[in-house]
C-alpha cells in the first residue's frame, strides 16, 4: 500500500513541480466572478469558437452550461456547438486524437475542465496575454508565463501581435527600454507590433471572461452550491422559526 502511494506521488511529481514552475514569473490578479452571467456566456462563447478544434472540456456537457448559465437550447445549438458529430446532451470534446496532437504540437493539447484548478485563474489570464513573437519558435511564438509553449498564439487575431523588449528569463528585473527608459512592470516589457481586432482593454476584458468561464467549467458544483447557500440559509431561518413556534405550544400545558 505504502509502496503504491509511493508509486503515486512520484507520478505525480511532475505536474506538481510544473504547477509550482512558475513561482517566479509574474502573475496578473483576476477575481472570478461565477454570478456574472453575461461574463461567463461571452467565455463560453469564445472557448468553443478558439479552444476547442482542439482542446476539450470532457468532463462537461453542452446541456449542462446551457442550464448553468441561462443559454437557450437553440441558442447552443446553433452557436457554440460547432461539429456536426455532436448534440446537446454531449460532452464538450472534439475529433482530435491525443496521437495527432502529440504529432502536430509535440504535446497533445491537455484537457481544459481542470486548468483553472490545476494552474489557477490568474495563471490561465496571464498566460493567454503573454505570447510574443519568436522566430525560432515552431509557431512563431514564445509565452512568458510558459516558456516553450507548444500551443500557436490562436487568439492574435483578435490581440494582435506583441514582440517582447525585456530578458524573457528576467522580466522583474528593470532594464532600459531604448524608447521608454526603464521597465520595471513585467507588462510593460510587451510591445504591440500589430494590432488586432480588439483594443488591448477589450482583449483583457475577453481573456476575463474566457478564465471566468475556465473557472466555473472546472467547478460547476461549486457554482450550483453558490447559488444554493442564500436558500439553504433562507430555508434554515424559516425552520427555525416554525420550529420555536411548534415548541411554545408544546410546552404551553406543561405545568412547571
Ligand atoms: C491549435 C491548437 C490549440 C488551440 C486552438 C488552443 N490550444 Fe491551448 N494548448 C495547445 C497545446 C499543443 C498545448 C500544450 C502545450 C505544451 O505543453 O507545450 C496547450 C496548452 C494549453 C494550456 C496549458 C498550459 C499549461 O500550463 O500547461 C492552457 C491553459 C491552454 N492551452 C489554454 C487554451 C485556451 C484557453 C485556448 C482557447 C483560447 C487554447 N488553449 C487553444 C494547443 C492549442
Amino acid at each position: 500500500m505504502k509502496k503504491q502511494l509511493a508509486a503515486f506521488l512520484i507520478a505525480l511529481m511532475p505536474t506538481l513541480s510544473m504547477a509550482a514552475g512558475g513561482a517566479n514569473v509574474h502573475l496578473d490578479s483576476m477575481e472570478p466572478d461565477l454570478y456574472n452571467y453575461e461574463s461567463l456566456q461571452k467565455g463560453a462563447r469564445l472557448f468553443v469558437n478558439y479552444c476547442m478544434g482542439c482542446h476539450t472540456a470532457e468532463h462537461q456537457r453542452f446541456a449542462r452550461t446551457a442550464e448553468d448559465l441561462g443559454i437557450p437550447q437553440d441558442v447552443i445549438e446553433e452557436n457554440l456547438i460547432l461539429s456536426p458529430q455532436l448534440a446537446y446532451n454531449d460532452l464538450m470534446i472534439n475529433g482530435m486524437t491525443a496521437e495527432d496532437g502529440e504529432s502536430w504540437f509535440g504535446t497533445a493539447p491537455p484537457d481544459l475542465s481542470l486548468m483553472a484548478r490545476l494552474r489557477s485563474p490568474e495563471y490561465i489570464y496571464t498566460f493567454l496575454r503573454s505570447f510574443y513573437l519568436d522566430d525560432a519558435k515552431a509557431w512563431g511564438v514564445n509565452n512568458t508565463v510558459f516558456a516553450d509553449v507548444g500551443m500557436p498564439h490562436v487568439l492574435s487575431d483578435l490581440q494582435g501581435e506583441y514582440e517582447l523588449v525585456c530578458d524573457p528569463n528576467h522580466l522583474e528585473v528593470r532594464v532600459e527600454d531604448p524608447l521608454r527608459g526603464k521597465v520595471t512592470n513585467p507588462r510593460d516589457c510587451f510591445r504591440q507590433v500589430e494590432t488586432g481586432s480588439l483594443s488591448p482593454a477589450e482583449y483583457d476584458q475577453a481573456i476575463y471572461d474566457l478564465t471566468n468561464f475556465m473557472v466555473y467549467v472546472a467547478e460547476p458544483s461549486k457554482y450550483q452550491s453558490n447559488s444554493l447557500a442564500p436558500k439553504v440559509l433562507l430555508f434554515i431561518f424559516v425552520f427555525f422559526i416554525f420550529a420555536y413556534l411548534l415548541k411554545k405550544e408544546y410546552w404551553r400545558d406543561v405545568k412547571h
